[in-house]
This record gives C-alpha cells, structure tokens and sequence, in this order.
C-alpha cells in the first residue's frame, strides 16, 4: 500500500468516537505544545461503548487508513472502546500493510498509574459496556498486578449524556450516583475514568466517591508514551513555536465545533466534514 515516509513536521493524529478525545489532546497539547495535530471525532457513528468488537475493529482501521493518507506520523487511539476491542487488530493491520507507524491507545497507559497509585489494591473502573465487556482493562491490571481488585461499572448512558452538552439536572445527579454506588460498596481507593468523556464530569464524579478515591485519566500517560515513541524514531517536531491543529467530524460540525470550543476551552476554527468508506472490513 502507498504510504509517504513519516517526518518529524507531520501531525500526530488523535481519534475518538466524538468530542471526549479531546481530553486526551488537551494533554498531549500541554505535554507536547510544539507538535502538530490532526484530531477526528466519528460523530456519525457515536456512541462506540455500544457497538460490537467488529464494527470497533473495521471502524478503527477504516479511520486509521484516513489519518495515514492525511499523512499522521503517530496514531493516538484516544477512544476507550476502540482501544480496548481493536488495539491489537489496528497493530496487526498496520504491520501486514508494512506501515512502520506507532500506535498509542489509553488502556494502559490508565492501567498503569491506576496500579502503581493504589494503597489498598482496590481499583474502581466506569466505562462503556463495549469496554467493559472486552475485559481489556481486567487483563491490564492483571498484567501490572494480579492481587489488585478491579471493580467494573458499565455506564452505557453516561458518554451520551457528556456527548449531548450534559444538562445537570437532579436526573443525571441520580444516574452519575447510580453508577458509583458500586465502586462506593467496593471501597475502592482510586477509580479510571475509562472513557475518553468521563474527565468533563470529573468535579460531580468526586463529589459523589469522596476525596479519598484519587480519579484516573489516560491523558498525561498517553503523552508521556506518544513523546517516547516520537523521540525513539526521531519524529519529535523540532519547531520551537506552538504548532497547529485542526479537526475531523463525521456528523455535524456546527455542533462538533460548539461543544468541543466548549470542552477544550479553546476555538476549534474551521471544522472539516469527513466521508469515511463504511465498506472497508476489519
Ligand atoms: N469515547 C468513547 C470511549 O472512550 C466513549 C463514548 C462512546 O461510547 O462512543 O469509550
């Protein structure tokens, strides 16, 4: 397959389902100011935490074949349910098309500091049922510790509601409640927020689990792994400026533009319409 070279001035590219992924690149723009970025939300196909781990997998090459052809020279899979079921699937795709290319997700990288910061070895985790089901956060914290408890919490109306603008009304307290009564009964001392949406809701999350639960995000680990990966194929951008960045929806882009000024506290600008060929299997 025809593939330009990567270089140190190509854009790191950062996907999600929607606007959550822009957690993960609000890190990476703190992390790695200089780099350019390429992010795209699949908006027309949201929420992902409900399909199933072949859509996930033939949707996650389809966007990654997309990023390459813009010319990505790093992918950031900044979606929890894509990384969880199509993480190895993407990796294997990459190498039989003989693309030398880094791909980055959030399971581990979340996993991790989970582990290494529990003192009781209890960990709460909330994600999307497509997340949970894949059980690609239990074999992770089994891999760093098999003595540590990992409490699983699917929330399959929370990513929506995050999605929509999220509108508190005493409904959603509830359902927030709801889904953390579990981690609450399980007395766990830290809990990931294992979907890319969740950290808009950080301050309601804590108010309901406590100050003794420390809140995981993958962001910060996923910029520390997406530095290590650029430095080791000397991809780092060497510009001394702040570099650029634009945006992908495959929906709306009014409203993508609108909510992810919103969340990333900075102005998206133009934001692109993108026609993904839904046909490309995994
Ligand atoms: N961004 C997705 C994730 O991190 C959640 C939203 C969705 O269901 O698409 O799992």
């Amino acid at each position: 397959m025809a593939d330009m070279a990567q270089l140190p001035e190509h854009p790191v590219a950062v996907f999600d389902s929607g606007v959550g992924g822009l957690t993960v690149l609000h890190e990476l723009l703190v992390s790695l100011p200089t780099e350019d970025y390429l992010y795209l939300g699949d908006t027309a196909r949201f929420p992902y935490g409900e399909r199933t781990p072949q859509e996930l997998r033939s949707f996650s090459i389809e966007i990654a074949e997309h990023l390459l052809a813009e010319g990505a020279k790093l992918l950031v899979v900044a979606c929890n349910a894509a990384s969880a079921a199509a993480l190895d699937a993407l990796e294997r795709h990459l190498i039989d098309t003989g693309r030398e290319v880094d791909v980055i997700g959030v399971v581990a990288p979340a996993t991790q500091l989970a582990v290494a910061g529990s003192h009781t070895g209890r960990i709460g985790l909330l994600a999307t049922p497509a997340t949970v089901a894949s059980r690609a956060y239990e074999r992770a914290v089994r891999a760093a510790d098999p003595h540590v408890h990992l409490e699983r919490v699917a929330c399959p109306d929370l990513a929506p509601i995050i999605q929509r603008g999220f509108q508190f009304d005493e409904q959603v307290v509830q359902i927030v409640r709801g889904y953390c009564a579990p981690l609450r009964a399980a007395e766990v001392d830290t809990v990931i927020l294992g979907c890319t949406h969740y950290p808009l809701i950080g301050p309601l999350l804590q108010r309901i689990l406590g100050r003794g639960v420390t809140l995981v995000t993958s962001g910060a680990g996923v910029a520390r792994s997406t530095e290590r990966a650029l430095a080791a194929r000397g991809l780092l951008n060497p510009r001394t400026g702040e570099g650029t960045y634009r945006f992908e929806c495959t929906a709306d882009v009014e409203s993508f533009n609108a909510l992810g000024t919103r969340f990333l506290q900075m102005p998206l600008n133009e934001v692109l319409h993108v026609e993904l060929d839904q046909r490309i299997a995994a």
